[in-house]
């Protein structure tokens, strides 16, 4: 059986609407008027042990609330799942200790208190002996590197100390399913990549089944083999990340920067990306790069060329207008 699995979930919000003003009130009371949100519209994946799934997905696009589902703390509207072979929703016991859920937008420890403290309350109430908790807390505070902080207030922890902190209780019982809800939101460039080369590491290690929500492209590229996009409620890719940048690869973002713009047009070459009074973004058929960089150095000032490789950013993006396209 598959560690996670669900089946055509589904999940709306019904939200109260006020018409507006007084009279909207007063109407509002004799006939309640409903919106609804299809966060979650028949929602079917399976995820195997060992794997660490990147979902995506613009904002709003139901990944919180699949998480959310799958952790146990919504009731879908329909649709089957289970975690480990458990109902999350049904809240087993069994299940409880068996998976964690990172929400990078909200706090899970006490911020009152020394993290060491923190970290310790969430080992009583998981009942993890204490010699285990103090093997595990010193491994991961050391792997995070935030073992000097262990004595700061959570409230005094910057907000990448903090993370770390969160990361280390949420994975002091040695879950074996996590759900990662943006781990490294807003967190500064290092700060990021310790965590995700500590996530690399612990799940090449540890065969956790992780499945992980971001925007920043590069914690999906630099961890994820796989990925399922979700928009509006429902998955329209799921698939090895490759084979969506190999469609994208026959083309690469050349990179101009320069004091006055090259005189040629830079349409003939590519779709301009980007453009303003100092840089310009293009993207280009490979074999056609050595001519057009040769092009674009030839006229103007130029101050720097480089040619990348198309950012995953950009290839969702063509998936998207292509999808739009296709339903046009
Ligand atoms: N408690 C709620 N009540 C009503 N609507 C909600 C509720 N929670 C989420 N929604 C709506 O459901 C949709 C999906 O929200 P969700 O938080 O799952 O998206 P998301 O993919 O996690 O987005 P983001 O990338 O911004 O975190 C959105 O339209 C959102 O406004
Ligand atoms: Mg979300």
């Amino acid at each position: 059986m598959a560690a996670i699995e669900t089946r055509a979930l589904s999940k709306v919000y019904k939200t109260y609407k006020k018409p507006p003003g007084l009279w909207g009130s007063v109407r509002g009371l004799l006939h309640r008027q409903y919106e609804e949100t299809r966060a979650a519209d028949g929602v079917t994946f399976s995820i195997e042990e060992g794997e660490l799934v990147g979902f995506l997905g613009p904002n709003g696009a139901g990944k919180t609330t699949v998480l959310k589902i799958l952790s146990g703390l919504l009731h879908p509207t329909s649709g089957e799942a289970s975690v480990l072979g458990h109902v999350p929703w049904e809240r087993p016991d069994a299940l409880k200790r068996q998976f964690s859920l990172l929400m990078g937008q909200k706090n899970a420890l006490w911020w009152d208190l020394p993290a060491r403290e923190s970290l310790e309350l969430n080992r009583a109430i998981y009942g993890i002996p204490h010699r285990e908790f103090k093997t595990l807390s010193g491994e991961l505070t050391e792997l995070l590197g935030v073992s000097d902080k262990l004595d700061v207030m959570v409230r005094e922890l910057s907000l990448g100390e903090r993370m770390k902190m969160e990361l280390i209780a949420a994975l002091l019982h040695s879950p074996k399913v996590l759900f990662l809800d943006e781990p490294t939101i807003g967190l500064d460039v290092s700060s990021a990549k310790k965590v995700r080369d500590f996530l690399r590491e612990y799940n090449a290690t540890r065969r956790v089944v992780t499945m992980l929500t971001s925007h920043y492209m590069q914690d999906i590229e630099e961890l994820c083999k796989r990925v399922i996009i979700i928009d509006r409620g429902q998955i329209f890719f799921d698939g090895p990340l490759a084979s969506i940048t190999d469609r994208f690869a026959t083309h690469k973002i050349v990179h101009l920067q320069f004091n006055r713009p090259p005189t040629t047009d830079p349409t003939a070459f590519g779709e301009i990306l980007e453009r303003d009074t100092h840089h310009l973004r293009l993207k280009v058929l490979r074999h056609k790069i050595p001519e057009t960089c040769l092009a674009l150095l030839s006229t103007g000032e130029p101050t720097d060329l480089n040619v990348q490789s198309m950012p995953i950013e950009e290839v969702i993006r063509q998936l998207f207008l292509e999808k739009q396209h296709a339903s046009e």
